[in-house]
């Protein structure tokens, strides 16, 4: 399958998370991995699975590296209802209040512009016990097998 990761991140590892990613996805995908801030929202294609990966700053907000990205979807308003993407989250619930709220307004700027979601949000926790990459990894095998069937055998 197709494959683009798509990463924001502010200091780095949401991208650190992408690469370990698309590492472990390439022996059996064709797979590319780009910063967020390098991403034309007009230029999704419906033949490739997006994973997005992003990271949470200031007070919830969107880290960096995706806040031009989400300026230009506001702007450009493009239609992804062909579009499959799935997310994973970077956050620190130390923020309780605003804990992963980035990669939860990313979801939700996609969605608002009618792509679909495959698989759960995940949350990673950097207060947390878990490293993010054993979190990751296997839940990018997950949704990379369902969305092959959403998208076909051909994808
Ligand atoms: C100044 C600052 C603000 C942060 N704000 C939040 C926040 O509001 N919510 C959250 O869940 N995590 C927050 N975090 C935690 C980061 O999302 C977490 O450290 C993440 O791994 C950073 O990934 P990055 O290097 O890809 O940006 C914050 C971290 C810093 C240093």
């Amino acid at each position: 399958m197709k494959i683009t990761i798509l990463y924001g991140t502010e200091t780095g590892n949401a991208e650190m998370l992408a690469e370990d990613i698309t590492a472990s996805l390439s022996a059996e995908h064709e797979v590319e991995c780009r910063n967020l801030s390098e991403m034309d929202p007009r230029a999704f294609d419906p033949a490739r699975f997006y994973i997005l990966v992003c990271s949470t700053y200031g007070e919830g907000e969107l880290p960096a590296s995706a806040r031009p990205f989400a300026e230009a979807v506001a702007a450009a308003r493009p239609d992804l209802s062909a579009i499959h993407f799935a997310i994973f989250g970077l956050g620190d619930s130390e923020y309780a209040e605003t804990f992963n709220h980035g990669p939860k307004r990313l979801a939700e700027l996609m969605a608002a512009h009618g792509a679909r979601q495959v698989g759960e949000r995940i949350a990673h926790d950097a207060s947390g016990g878990d490293l993010a990459e054993d979190l990751a990894l296997p839940w990018a095998e997950a949704v990379v097998a369902a969305a092959r069937e959403r998208l076909g055998e051909a994808a």
